[in-house]
């Protein structure tokens, strides 16, 4: 089955939507006075059901397509719950993902610590963005992923054959979820899946570290480990990597100096593979407490692009897109001014009942979903194609070659990820 969202943006070759389908809401949505906002409700939450937006949003998904929200510091943000408003905004050169610049909006001291240096790419607005995007897209296009797949297999059949050597049962994260994304990210870029303990410890840190010191502290070293690894990379023959392209390609004709480098190559290694692992536990877990649908797809397996797409719309991992307004912007009856705070909340946004009837409802047969999972505009994911491959390759293997495959401890004692990261399970104790 084709993927309804499938529409290739002519401009960048690694995009599944297309920014030409929503009609632009700003200046002509419903005119709607701040003063009609509900109060400002705390942002980020936990959620207390691991593929529900958390229940204190409740009153931001009553407003649409804007409300306020309080950050952890003290500070207020606008955040964007309507669908078509979020495509348009996310699309908006006015907002900014510098996180350098003052007064741009936190989530958590986590984000804070990080906020003393841009990382490249994702940090960075045009016309530097698309010096950066236009270099790396034809590692990442579909075609490009559709190329991955047989190791992708080959990387999740071996995962399966030692779980099933060393269980029933298994914890699936750690035997399975992670170490797949991982190993592909590895062989894709081209660092060397010995050092993934590292690597991943690292990861974890920055993306869930408590103290300010810790998460800086693993991003340096994580920078100093893909720098000596770039080092190492100028003096030896080219490898088939991404990284091995950047370095040969750029880092030694001077196209990119050693630290745009570096902090390229710590973005893909991270988003590489931590997103990823998060979706594929948590939409096992979704799948296992879902069991009509699972069977759907059990017996129809032409059906996981379209079930993978709406997981990713229900799940919404990455809940918590930050921008800051660089000039004042009229929008839906009210101004944003420059300077103030935007957040994304992806989790309400791709429930907004306008866009998606019966929006808590894990449905794939739904006509159009253009949801903002993968974000949009100029930052729209640059791995989307690869993690839906990903995504596809390791469900389906899954639950193929574990038929029986079942939760291991009730549904309501799995612990899953706070509310100020990346969404997904910390543990997923599986038999089968
Ligand atoms: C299911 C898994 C994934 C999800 C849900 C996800 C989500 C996202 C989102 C929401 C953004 C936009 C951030 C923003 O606008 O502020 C993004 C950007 C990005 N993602 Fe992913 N991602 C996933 C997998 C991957 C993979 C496998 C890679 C591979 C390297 C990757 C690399 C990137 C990069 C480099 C950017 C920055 C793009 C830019 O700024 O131009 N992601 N991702």
């Amino acid at each position: 089955m084709t993927n309804p969202t499938d529409t290739t943006s002519p401009t960048d070759t690694t995009s599944r939507t297309d920014a030409t389908d929503t009609a632009n809401p700003i200046d002509t949505a419903n005119p709607k006075d701040t003063t009609e906002l509900p109060a400002p409700v705390a942002f980020p939450q936990d959620r207390s059901c691991p593929f529900h937006p958390p229940t204190g949003y409740d009153p931001l998904r009553a407003s649409r397509p804007l409300a306020r929200v309080t950050l952890y510091d003290g500070g207020t943000a606008w955040l964007v719950t309507g669908r078509d408003l979020a495509r348009a905004l996310l699309a908006d050169p006015r907002l900014s993902s510098d996180r350098t610049r003052p007064g741009y909006p936190t989530t958590s001291p986590r984000f804070t610590a990080l906020r003393d240096r841009r990382a490249s790419l994702l940090n960075v607005d045009d016309p530097e963005h698309h010096g950066q995007r236009r270099m790396l897209v034809p590692d990442f296009t579909l075609k490009r992923a559709t190329a991955l797949c047989p190791a992708i297999q080959r990387i999740v059949d071996e995962r399966i054959d030692a779980m099933l050597a060393q269980g029933p049962p298994a914890e699936l994260v750690s035997a399975f979820a992670l170490p797949v994304p991982s190993t592909v990210i590895c062989e894709l870029l081209g660092v060397p899946y010995a050092d993934h303990e590292f690597f991943e410890e690292q990861s974890r840190r920055m993306l869930r570290g408590r103290d300010p010191r810790e998460v800086r502290g693993a991003r340096d070293r994580l920078d100093a480990y893909l720098g000596a690894l770039i080092d190492r990379k100028l003096r030896e023959p080219r490898g088939d990597g991404v990284l091995d392209t950047l370095v040969h390609e750029r880092v030694a004709t001077g196209a990119v100096d050693r630290a745009g480098a570096v902090s390229l190559a710590t973005l893909l290694l991270v988003a590489g593979h931590e997103t990823t692992a998060n979706m594929i536990s948590l939409g096992t877990y979704t799948l296992l407490r879902h069991p009509e649908q699972l069977a759907e797809l059990r017996a129809d397996p032409s059906l996981l692009p379209a079930a993978v797409d709406e997981l990713l719309r229900v799940l919404s991992i990455a809940d918590g897109l930050l921008r800051q307004a660089t000039e004042d912007i009229e929008v839906a009856g009210t101004t944003i001014r420059a300077g103030e705070g935007v957040v994304f909340a992806t989790s309400v946004i791709n429930r907004d009942t306008d866009a998606y009837p019966t929006p808590d409802v894990l449905d794939w047969h739904r006509p159009v979903r253009h949801h903002v999972a993968f974000g949009f505009g100029i930052h729209q994911c640059l791995g989307q194609n690869l993690a839906r491959a990903e995504m596809e390759i390791a469900l389906r293997t899954l639950f193929d070659r574990l038929p029986g495959l079942r939760l291991a401890v009730p549904a309501d004692e799995i612990p899953c990820k706070p509310g100020d990261t990346i969404q997904g399970m910390l543990e997923l104790p599986v038999t089968w």
